[in-house]
């Protein structure tokens, strides 16, 4: 036996106890690497006690011997990937039990590898509803921050918010914000600790209390009108709102205060809807800087979450009256780019898009683009955004905002672009290869135009590339010379 295996099964036979104090509470990198080695070491659970940043401790803190050096021919650590995501969430809880209750689950794996798929095992029960907690958490915290501006000595603007979260999941939840609110300076505060973000670089800093943040700005005003056109009466279910907005958070959130008078009135709202048979968002906007205010805070579907922005349309403006296109071109939802730059059709399918109308004749700069789904919608992978297709309910609810949209521009003719965009202005799914080429006679007197999405051009190759290319061009020449008729015809 040579001398670091001695030691170690000296280790495994001795009474030493040891102590892993965790530097932040929120570390899952720092615990994982401390469990690998207390593992590796043959060190059970009852021979270790984890202790919280700042705490005094149990009885055994300070009394712990230095964590021993795992030997090479250690076993190799098992862990499942459910254990892994499961711990990496748990650690964030508040419960001072948390540490020790991982480290025996992992424990445990080594011995048992499917440890986390027996459901009444009462440590995996735990750990599930640790890890439960701190979604929750950071589902509230998503929802409900509301961030206040204040307008700094040298003129420039900051938005603070001020929030109470149950677990540690600030500096977890920094990413989010930061996409989210990419353009703007903010900081998060917490009495958890406080997170600031300059427009380039994430800065941390230690707990703060509610006095720190401002009370209210004159946007809450602003807000509050907005909140109370968008509550849906036809949706309000009081035991499931109180559930999903604790009142804990009402205090930060400016339309709070509203909520009592609101639930009074939504029995009568929601009659007046049901008798109208219509989705109801409340009143609609009458510009396009209303409909733009207000696409920016709704939530109506889970898509607006994750976004950087809504996207707004965007098309020629004249001085005197909002945008007055004859053509408005809608896309399915927007890109990457566009989420980024906060403008329809930038990026490569726009390029695509420009080229055609181009060659077609049409002016973009005298075209109103917009999109039927405002926000964009995707998957992460790794540190790409992999487009999602929105679903027909998505595109459904949006389409209260395409309509609001119509109203303001009145075209005279719509180019849908897509199967999603034809279904925003129709409301149900038509095929694109029935439909294309020819027009379509519209309730309030416009007409529409179907065509592929210039995307569906950008992924095909060979000789389907040009056929496709060649009937896109031919379908976008059909809408010149039909707008250049409506045009002489007054
Ligand atoms: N695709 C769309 O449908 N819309 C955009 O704005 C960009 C890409």
């Amino acid at each position: 036996m040579n001398a670091v295996r001695r030691e170690y099964e000296a280790i495994k036979a001795s009474d030493a106890y040891y102590t892993v104090s965790m530097l932040e509470p929120d570390d899952f990198a720092f615990w994982r690497g401390k469990a690998r080695q207390l593992v590796q070491c043959g060190i059970p659970p009852d021979k270790v006690s984890w202790t919280e940043p700042g705490s005094s401790g149990d009885l055994f803190a300070g009394a712990g011997t230095q964590l021993p050096v795992p030997p090479a021919e250690a076993a190799p650590i098992r862990g499942s990937k459910r254990f892994l995501a499961l711990a990496r969430n748990a650690v964030l809880h508040s419960d001072p039990q948390r540490f020790a209750l991982l480290y025996a689950l992992l424990w445990r794996l080594q011995s048992n590898p499917r440890i986390m798929e027996d459901k009444t095992d009462p440590q995996v029960r735990q750990a599930e509803e640790l890890d439960k907690n701190v979604r929750r958490d950071s589902h509230k915290m998503h929802a409900f921050v509301r961030f206040r501006r204040v307008e700094r000595d040298d003129g420039s603007e900051h938005y603070v918010a001020w929030f109470e979260p149950d677990h540690h999941i600030v500096r977890a939840n920094a990413g989010f914000f930061k996409r989210r609110f990419a353009n703007m300076q903010w900081s998060i505060l917490t009495p958890k600790g406080c997170i600031h973000w300059d427009g380039k670089t994430m800065r941390e800093s230690p707990p703060a209390e509610r006095g720190d943040a401002p009370g209210s700005d004159p946007v809450e005003a602003l807000w509050r009108k907005y909140y109370a056109s968008i509550f849906n009466p036809a949706r309000l279910k009081v035991g499931a709102m109180m559930s999903e907005m604790p009142k804990k958070y009402w205090k930060n959130m400016p339309e709070a205060e509203l909520i009592p008078d609101l639930i009074a009135g939504a029995q009568a709202r929601e009659s007046r809807m049901v008798d109208a048979g219509a989705l109801d968002f409340g009143n609609r906007p009458d510009t396009l800087a209303g409909v733009n205010a207000a696409i920016q805070q709704c939530r109506q579907c889970p898509i607006g979450c994750n976004a950087t922005q809504a996207v707004m349309g965007e098309g020629e403006a004249s001085s005197c009256h909002d945008v007055t296109a004859k053509l408005m071109i809608i896309g399915e939802q927007p890109g990457d780019q566009e989420d980024v730059a906060g403008r329809p059709f930038v990026g490569p399918a726009g390029q695509v898009l420009d080229k055609y109308l181009a060659q077609a004749g049409i002016d973009r700069t005298r075209v109103y683009c917009t999109n039927a789904v405002k926000h964009f919608k995707f998957r992460p992978r790794g540190k790409q955004r992999i487009h999602q297709t929105p679903t027909a309910k998505e595109i459904d609810t949006c389409r209260w905002w395409l309509e609001s949209e119509r109203a303001i521009v009145k075209p005279r003719v719509i180019l849908a672009l897509g199967a999603s965009a034809a279904r925003g202005v129709l409301g149900k799914t038509v095929s694109v290869s029935q439909v294309r080429g020819q027009s379509m006679p519209l309730d309030d007197g416009s007409e529409l135009w179907v065509t592929v999405h210039p995307s569906y051009l950008l992924r095909l190759e060979g000789g389907v590339k040009s056929e496709q290319e060649r009937l896109f061009a031919a379908d976008l020449t059909e809408v010149k010379r039909r707008l250049d008729a409506l045009v002489r015809n007054g």
